[in-house]
């Protein structure tokens, strides 16, 4: 099924009548954009965490994990440029009282990208463009202020002696403060990579779009640390985002035709960086952003170095000489992968009854790789299903379901993505066989107990 064709609308139900993800504070009326992961939707996120471990940690000798924490001594946030450039620009309409990004608006109404322009500039493209307020259609706005994403908040008990901090607007700054940390502590070698997962946070101005865009999120973040006289930053470049594609399809499943690269131009690009090359997926709502590449040079190491007063140079022996080393950095919002996994898998085929939605995740995304489910609720099905439901989670990730026709138990399952259904039925109890039903195709094919963890093990491997 096309993405276009899929309705924000059906999936934003779905993921809650199913339990991937709830609205923020429900029963208090919520909190807009905030949104929490039920059972199969955290059970997901720790699929997909895991994976991304696996893949560009475990797997790589050229890289190692981290995971700093979220509060950070403020100097970090002033010596990153975070506290001066970390701003979109924000209008007001007069008339209605709606808030808007004003390069967004410039951008839809006027084609015009408004990236390094002062406010005073934004000002008066708005006025000679007639830009004019989505919500109310009136021309009233007030004038451009910059307004910064970093989230502010107090640090201590004492009421007059409390401190200003900040919730970290990115993973990244975490990997660069402990540089010199994992240098002497791991010992690496020019280049390696440090990954972090964890939450970021965003005073945006116009978060939406489901879990899209939201104030607190989660990173997955690489800085990949070289000698620039030694490496060619351009086909390290090319290599780390060959690895992010092939993270994207193989391991999130997600399919080619709705990724594309999109390389910022160089008035787009943020104040850290040389090149940046996003992977744009093709949500319900348009082709947006999912994944960053930056090229961000020694940029960070050498602003920490110059602000803290510590030496961040790598010590190269042979040449018997300190560089400072570059860094590219790959960086993935776990939020929109699981949204964009989500969206990618879902599926409608049939017309009327024989309808069916399914959710084609891979075995790596699927919150169930496997469902037991006995026939009927009796304690003689119960006695055959429940052993082998116990001697699967062993190896998979298994539910067990009793309740309602099998037909509609098939259904369930197709709509939580889970890939093979096992049916415990009365012939189970003395021929000791079971039916194992393929998502996708719903063929079935009957397999002896004894078999099925091997049986299983072969397709899920
Ligand atoms: N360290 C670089 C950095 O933070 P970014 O493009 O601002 O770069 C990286 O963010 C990724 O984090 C994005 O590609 C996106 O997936 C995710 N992300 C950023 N802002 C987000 C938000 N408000 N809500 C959800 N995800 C967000």
């Amino acid at each position: 099924m096309d993405n276009n064709k899929k309705s924000m609308e059906t999936i934003v139900n779905l993921c809650k009548g199913r339990g991937f993800v709830y609205p923020g504070s429900e029963i208090y009326g919520g909190l807009a954009n905030t949104w929490d992961y039920g059972p199969l939707g955290s059970q997901m996120k720790m699929n997909l965490k895991a994976e991304w471990w696996k893949f560009f940690v475990q797997k790589r000798p050229d890289m190692v994990g981290l995971d700093s924490a979220i509060f950070m001594n403020p100097k970090v946030w002033e010596a990153s440029g975070h506290v001066a450039n970390f701003s979109d620009p924000l209008v007001d309409c007069k008339s209605c009282k709606s808030r808007h990004r004003a390069d967004h608006i410039i951008e839809a109404q006027a084609d015009i990208d408004v990236e390094g322009k002062t406010t005073q500039e934004i000002d008066e493209i708005i006025a000679s463009k007639g830009v004019k307020c989505p919500k109310c259609g009136e021309k009233n706005f007030t004038p451009v202020r910059k307004f910064n994403l970093l989230f502010e908040t107090l640090l201590g008990v004492i009421e007059g002696d409390k401190s200003s901090i900040y919730l970290r607007g990115e993973t990244a700054q975490g990997i660069f403060v402990n540089f010199k940390n994992i240098l002497q502590s791991s010992r690496k070698k020019l280049p390696f990579g440090v990954c972090q997962i964890g939450k970021a946070f965003r005073n945006e101005i116009t978060p939406g779009n489901f879990t899209f865009r939201t104030l607190e999120f989660e990173q997955a973040e690489i800085e990949y640390f070289f000698n620039p006289a030694k490496q060619d930053w351009e086909k390290l470049f090319d290599e780390l985002l060959g690895s992010m594609k092939e993270f994207l399809t193989t391991r999130l499943g997600l399919k080619d035709e709705n990724l594309r690269e999109l390389e910022h131009a160089k008035e787009k690009l943020s104040h850290y960086s040389k090149k940046t090359v996003d992977f744009e997926f093709n949500y319900p709502f348009g082709f947006k952003e999912l994944t960053g590449c930056a090229y961000r040079t020694d940029f960070d190491l050498a602003t920490h170095s110059k602000a803290s007063g510590q030496d961040l140079t790598y010590y190269e022996q042979e040449a018997n000489e300190h560089v400072a080393p570059h860094v590219i950095e790959p960086s993935f919002g776990v939020d929109r992968m699981i949204l964009a996994t989500i969206v990618d898998a879902y599926d409608e085929e049939g017309e009327g009854e024989e309808k069916r939605t399914v959710l084609r995740f891979n075995k790596y995304m699927a919150p169930y790789q496997v469902a037991v489910l006995p026939l009927s609720k009796k304690d003689e099905l119960s006695v055959v299903a429940q052993p082998i439901f116990n001697t699967l989670l062993d190896s998979f990730r298994v539910d067990y379901d009793e309740t309602q026709s099998i037909g509609k138990r098939y259904r369930r399952q197709d709509e939580i993505g889970t890939l093979y259904c096992i049916t415990v039925d009365f012939d189970s109890i003395n021929d000791h066989m079971v039916t194992v039903r393929e998502r996708d195709s719903m063929k079935q094919e009957r397999v002896p107990i004894a078999e099925l963890v091997s049986y299983l093990g072969k397709l899920l491997a």
